[in-house]
């Protein structure tokens, strides 16, 4: 048993999930100790209190906070997108870049060449950045492999850095892009439900599968068919949907009962009102908006509306180089206007929501012990550049 001693602020969000104005409601305790028991919260009160034997951790009168929790990263590829940096920087968009071959299926050509071994050389640091930032569990999607082999390349990639890495990383199976020949469309979407699907949940590869649906990937027929053959296959359903153009991938995704619908700079009060009346969480990347120069994603709104807001790096070469979970919270509030205590909200009780998870998010007593130390809780909102987390606690131990 241990007991974390001195804690002048404990902040958190409670439940399993936060909808519209719950999600800037926050517990706020003052000096409380919290004890921890083989990895989960056994008791939060008064030290005075505490009956029995532990070793004490003294957290010298700092404040703590949920670990993060990232629900959407790109984590894994090879190669760069600085060319396409350039030429966004002298006028090309990302679509036209996608378009004309580049963007996406650039970097599908490198993670395509590069052996698993290498793959998780270079996701290492990057998973690290995130970590560093505060978050103790982060979601990595494949989608950088095109080929059923190079899709379960970079799956097998995520379950290796699984075991090199303290925090707790969940795998999603993303299907990116389609053919370019349109007259291979339909038997690449074929392959991919009756053996790709199939392979990756016999494998237990992954735990959900995302689909990235828009006028230059898959459209809503091809969509429909992969979240069907998931959900038959009894993996989760999420979206990139409504990134440029809002063409009914949110409507089919709250329909289905999918996870998260995320990116969203595109939707609509049809959207918004589809996502608000559904558990499907919406989950916003504001580091694409900042990246990318597109429209915010209408956060605001979907609180009104009573919808569930989550908030991920969306860490990814081409969208969103955006290594710190922490400065996805920060600029959620910049971008998209939340609240610091919302962003608190939607990088920890919502994320873990989107992710399907309920043992994580909030600092309560059963859930796992996973939290910062900080000077205070608003630092997580405010700080840009400088990181604000002094020490990282994963199942009660230090990383
Ligand atoms: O979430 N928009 C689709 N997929 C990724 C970007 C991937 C890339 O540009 O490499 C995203 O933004
Ligand atoms: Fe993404």
């Amino acid at each position: 048993m241990k007991l974390f001693s001195n804690i002048a602020h404990l902040v958190t969000p409670t439940g399993n999930i936060k909808r519209g104005t719950e999600m800037g409601e926050l517990l706020h305790l003052e000096n409380v100790a919290m004890a921890v028991k083989e990895g989960l919260i056994y008791w939060i009160g008064q030290e005075k209190d505490w009956p029995e034997e532990a070793e004490i951790i003294d957290l010298q009168h700092k404040s703590i906070i949920p670990g993060l929790i990232d629900p959407h990263t790109h984590s894994v590829w090879a190669g760069d997108r600085f060319a396409d940096f350039e030429a966004r920087s002298s006028g090309i968009n990302y679509e036209e870049i996608l378009r004309r071959g580049g963007g996406i299926r650039s970097t599908m050509k490198h993670t395509q060449a590069a052996s698993v071994d290498e793959l998780v050389e270079l996701a290492l640091p990057r998973v690290w950045s995130l970590i560093r930032s505060g978050a103790t569990t982060i979601e990595i999607k494949s989608g950088y492999g095109f080929t059923l082999e190079a899709e379960l390349k970079m799956l097998e990639a995520i379950r290796i850095l699984q075991t090199k890495v303290p925090a707790h990383l969940i795998s999603t199976l993303l299907i990116h892009v389609p053919p370019k020949d349109l007259s291979e469309r339909k038997s690449y979407v074929d392959d991919i439900c009756s053996q790709l699907i199939p392979e990756v949940a016999k494998k237990k590869l992954a735990q959900a599968v995302d689909v990235f649906t828009e006028k230059e990937a898959f459209n809503l027929e091809e969509t429909k068919n992969i979240l069907t053959a998931s959900r038959d296959n009894n993996l989760q359903l999420k979206l990139h949907a409504d990134q440029f153009h809002p063409i009914g991938g949110t409507e089919l995704a709250v329909e289905m009962g999918a996870l998260s619908v995320d990116h969203l700079e595109a939707s609509t009060s049809v959207q918004i009102q589809a996502l608000a009346k559904s558990p499907t969480i919406a989950t916003i990347l504001p580091g694409v908006t900042l990246h990318l120069g597109l429209p915010a994603a209408p956060a605001r709104e979907l609180i009104k509306a009573g919808a569930a807001v989550a908030v991920g790096t969306d860490l990814n070469p081409g969208s969103s180089p955006v290594f710190s979970t922490q400065m996805a919270l920060a600029l959620a509030v910049r971008l998209n206007h939340l609240s610091p205590a919302e962003a608190l909200s939607a990088c920890t009780v919502n994320a873990a929501a989107a992710l399907g998870l309920k043992d994580v998010g909030t600092l309560e007593v059963g859930k796992c012990a996973n939290f910062c130390v900080l000077n205070d809780w608003r630092e997580v909102a405010y700080s840009l550049g400088m990181n604000p987390i002094q020490k990282i606690f994963i199942s009660g131990k230090e990383i």
